[in-house]
């Protein structure tokens, strides 16, 4: 039996951040298809498709082209177990995605070597690197036309600011393209046309001065490659270990997914320099990944995600020790004890139940609603992980049943939805009538939809002439008291019972805060 501490050196657990259509997609499929977990080329899309197929709610998705529901895909390569996580890319989605890079140790960051920093690239980058989440960089396209190399890392560099260090150089651009010189390893990685499932094979160097490129290349870009790797080697950082696992210098492969190239390189850049599981941050102290014992923490729920059994799972990484199926872990919020007769493990062709985990991995577990975004699970040390935000939603309606009568399957649904994560609820002290919030607007829709086809409840959404909300804490009890007295109109209750305080307009937000100085009008609300 391998011992806990070689199990979590071997784990990995990174994500992919990107902007829309820089190509996570295919670089996900091609990362399964080296650890042997997919086939064939087009399964992640083929899945994909089959999956959005069968509700109406999906059709929102496929329609605006997003991907709304993330999962989890574990795969080996070369002795080391990867969990990769996908984020939505879209932006509405924003908090889901927050949550899901809490629980990976590292990211790859995928560039269209075309477009260069995007829009949703930076925002997912500010997420890492609130938490220092080291970040390996893919170029991606680069058999298209596409922007000098110099200027994508600069960049990089200047937008990020975050050191660069080319762990690979391209070979021309777009139909000049000719593969990469390893700047690691010293070696030539040509492009062969038209094997799209097959990694290219590296050619040993000795050297940029090795005659054997000379007969591999055309001289006009020997000549170019030659001078580049002199310039870029004299401006650029050497590779320094340290600094990327603290997040400021990021290592940059430079490839074309679609074309199964330089993948491999990239993948053995994870394996290699990417942490393995880190200590995870709670209330009492850090939990490291090799302590004996069993402690792990819920970053999102999914419900009914397949419509056949209408579960919900939540999805829980584990912080430390190794998991069996069947043993008992207290749940820290309630008190109970929750024998885990059914864990999940996410890979890529199915899930399948999972009979054992370690540090890193993510299990999922399916439950009837008591697992909680931000939950902890230990065997029995009280122990309360940080560092889960929920956000106050930007934008707020009014959201009531079509049939009058169904009011209470609307409760139902809507608190479902805000123990998922898909949106906040908030009970109105008065009138009892359910507001929801949300971070993008296209939200509203995807709400709707699923209310109708997941719990048979058509619905509207209306405005609500709400700004935003604020979660309200007091050290004092009596003066929330005073507060929440005189308030009662502007009141009300979120998913766990904590009293929100819901503003107009900026003004409102404003006088009160300023009105009532004892008390605390807060934006996030760590879940714990
Ligand atoms: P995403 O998940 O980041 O949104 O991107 P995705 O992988 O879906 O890729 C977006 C588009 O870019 C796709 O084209 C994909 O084929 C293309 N692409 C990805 N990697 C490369 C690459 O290395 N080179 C080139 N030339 N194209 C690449 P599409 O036409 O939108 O979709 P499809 O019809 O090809 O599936």
């Amino acid at each position: 039996m391998s011992s806990l501490a070689e199990e979590v050196a071997r784990r990995r657990t990174f994500a992919i951040i990107s902007h829309p259509d820089a190509g996570k997609t295919t670089l996900t499929e091609k990362l399964l298809l080296f650890g042997g977990a997919i086939q064939l080329a087009g399964a992640v899309k083929a899945r994909g498709q089959a999956r959005r197929a069968r509700s109406d709610w999906m059709k929102v998705e496929q329609e605006r082209g997003i991907s709304v529901a993330s999962s989890v895909m574990t795969y080996d390569y070369a002795g080391r177990t990867f969990n990769l996580l996908d984020t939505p890319g879209h932006e509405d989605f924003s908090e889901d995605t927050y949550r899901t890079l809490t629980a990976v140790d590292s990211a790859v960051m995928v560039i269209d070597a075309a477009k260069g920093i995007e829009e949703q690239t930076r925002k997912l980058f500010e997420v890492c690197r609130l938490r220092d989440v080291p970040i390996v960089t893919f170029v991606n396209k680069l058999d298209r036309e596409s922007r000098d190399p110099f200027e994508l890392l600069d960049e990089v560099e200047q937008t990020l600011a975050l050191d660069v260090s080319p762990a690979s150089w391209p070979i021309g651009m777009g139909s000049r393209f000719k593969g990469c010189y390893d700047l690691l390893r010293d070696q030539l990685i040509l492009v062969e046309r038209g094997s799209h499932d097959r990694p290219a094979e590296g050619i040993q160097c000795s050297g940029l001065d090795d005659p054997k490129l000379d007969e591999l290349l055309p001289a006009d870009q020997v000549r170019e490659l030659r001078e580049q790797v002199e310039m870029v080697r004299g401006l650029c950082p050497e590779f320094d270990l340290e600094a990327f696992r603290h997040g400021t210098m990021t290592p940059v492969f430079f490839g074309s997914a679609l074309n199964n190239f330089g993948v491999r390189e990239l993948l053995e850049g994870v394996a290699e320099f990417s942490p393995p599981p880190r200590p995870q941050p709670a209330v009492e102290r850090a939990i490291d990944p090799a302590e004996d014992k069993v402690s792990a923490f819920v970053f999102k729920i999914q419900a009914n995600m397949d419509p056949k059994h209408r579960d919900r799972i939540a999805f829980v990484r584990l912080s430390s020790g190794h998991f069996r199926r069947g043993m008992k872990l207290k749940h820290i919020r309630s008190g109970k004890v929750l024998t885990m007769h059914n864990p999940v493990l996410f890979l890529a062709r199915d899930r399948e139940t999972a009979e054992e985990a370690w540090p890193g991995d993510i299990i999922g577990i399916p439950n009837h609603g008591n697992l909680r975004i931000g939950d902890t699970l230990t065997e029995g040390e009280e122990l309360h992980v940080t560092g889960i935000p929920s956000f106050a939603p930007e934008l707020l309606q009014r959201v009531r049943p079509t049939d009058p009568m169904k009011m209470k399957h609307l409760s139902r649904a809507v608190e479902q939805l805000a123990e998922e994560g898909a949106a906040k609820a908030f009970k109105t002290r008065l009138g009892s009538q359910w507001i929801v919030g949300v971070v993008g607007a296209l939200q509203f829709e995807v709400l709707a939809d699923r209310i109708r086809t997941e719990y048979d409840v058509p619905v509207t959404f209306e405005t609500a002439g709400l700004h935003t909300a604020r979660w309200i804490a007091a050290d004092d009890p009596a003066e929330l008291k005073r507060f929440t007295d005189a308030h009662q109109g502007d009141l009300a209750e979120d998913h766990d019972g904590d009293p929100v305080f819901l503003a107009r307009n900026g003004w409102h937000l404003k006088h009160t805060t300023d009105t009532w100085p004892k008390l605390r009008f807060l934006a996030t609300k760590e879940q714990v």
